[in-house]
């Protein structure tokens, strides 16, 4: 019922770039040996606001599948799936849209944000208010307890525990829900029983979190408890009904430091992005030609690293050896841009090797990357079904 599972998703917006690869993979790439972890492609969310140019959806989609890939997102380890061959989704969007207060959505602050930033769209669509509770059935339908998420996210991670919590406070009454709950506690066995009230007494009469805790951890690892006594132990613990959604946190991943070329953050909308496939050819220009400190018009002219962004890639790339070199060889004009430039070159080139070759392997063989999506989402949809089936139930549609 609570698991350890993480689960994130992304816009496809097409091929990823370093600020990408830095701000979320790297971090994917970590929590992938952690936790069971799944990772989609939010196609849905695409069409929420691109929703007028279907064309690019299905490009965006696979270029950003094998970025993943080629990032080292491995599907031995994580379930890589995309959204719409997921329908339950939707089904459970659906179901919570029933209990959903219209101001909860209007209050999200994205909504405002993005109708007044993307002027060139009607966003004031039942599709873009809903948004955030899409995401909500996203992160609800596998009991996620993790989101990894940016900061701008966290509202809607908000939003989907509150949701949950409205969940379970509506449908988690049973008729004979106290009953049921101390019959179930007595199947924990006598020790284990006498733990659990322990544990639930100090919570609710003490506030102490870290029994609560406790005893979540005590149901975690008894095993030969149906899924019903389970749901029903653990909201008895808390003092609520039955927990049917479980509330998930958000892990929040740190803005990406990653600078573009400019040295504004890495951004395809400002068009100073390094892609984690460009040739090497591209990459070695589009540094060669980065800006550098306006005050060396001449190679002669000292410069002030601080007021360059290529310093800034040194901080990402460069041991402190060469940093040292590039902040005395600058200010005393003793190096020239370009020889500034080539450490950085390298090591960007060094980083993005292992990635271009393994995007190539999947590009040769479309079938494999089809066949890692279609795995994954087989395996996405027996999870999402579990939660669907308890929710379909708790809301009266448990017939079939
Ligand atoms: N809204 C997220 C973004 O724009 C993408 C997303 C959709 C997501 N569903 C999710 C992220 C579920 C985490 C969990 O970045
Ligand atoms: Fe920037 Fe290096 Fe040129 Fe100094 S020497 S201005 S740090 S590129």
């Amino acid at each position: 019922m609570f698991t350890n599972r993480v689960l994130s998703g992304m816009r496809p917006t097409g091929a990823l770039h370093l600020g990408h690869y830095h701000g979320v993979l790297k971090n994917w790439l970590r929590l992938q040996h952690e936790y069971e972890c799944l990772f989609f492609v939010a196609d849905w969310h695409a069409l929420t606001t691109h929703y007028d140019t279907p064309a690019q959806i299905e490009q965006h989609v696979w270029d950003m599948v094998i970025d993943w890939l080629a990032a080292g997102v491995d599907p031995a380890h994580a379930t890589l799936f995309i959204q719409s061959q997921v329908p339950a989704h939707a089904e459970l969007h659906l179901l919570l849209s029933m209990i959903t207060p219209l101001p909860w959505l209007e209050r999200v602050p994205t909504y405002k944000d993005q109708q007044e930033k993307l002027t060139d769209k009607d966003l004031s669509t039942y599709g873009f208010l809903g948004y955030p509770l899409l995401q909500s059935a996203d992160i609800l339908i596998y009991r996620a307890s993790q989101v990894p998420v940016g900061e701008d996210q966290v509202p809607h991670i908000e939003f989907t525990r509150e949701i949950a919590r409205r969940f379970n406070h509506m449908f988690g009454r049973e008729p004979g829900f106290e009953q049921k709950a101390e019959q179930a506690v007595k199947k924990l066995g006598s020790r284990r029983a006498r733990l659990y009230r322990e544990l639930r007494t100090k919570f609710q009469e003490q506030g102490d979190t870290a029994a609560l805790e406790a005893g979540r951890a005590l149901l975690e690892d008894t095993q030969n408890l149906t899924m019903g006594d389970r749901e029903r132990l653990f909201g008895y613990l808390e003092g609520g009904g039955k927990m049917i959604l479980a509330e998930p946190h958000a892990l929040l991943t740190e803005a990406s430091k990653m600078p573009g070329l400019d040295g504004q953050k890495m951004s395809k909308s400002y068009n100073n992005t390094i892609g984690l496939r460009e040739d090497p050819e591209t990459v070695t220009r589009k540094i060669r030609t980065m800006p550098t400190d306006p005050a060396r018009v001449k190679r002669t002219d000292p410069g002030e690293p601080e007021k360059c962004p290529v310093w800034q890639l040194h901080q990402i790339y460069s041991d402190d050896k060469t940093r040292k070199w590039v902040q005395v060889g600058c200010r005393t004009a003793g190096i020239g841009c370009l020889e500034c430039k080539q450490p950085v070159i390298d090591g960007v080139l060094a980083e993005l090797k292992p990635i271009r070759e393994r995007a190539e392997h999947y590009l040769n063989d479309p079938t494999l990357v089809r066949n890692i999506v279609a795995d994954g989402g087989e395996k996405a949809r027996k999870l999402a079904h579990e939660t669907l089936r308890d929710v379909r139930q708790a809301m009266g549609l448990g017939y079939s």
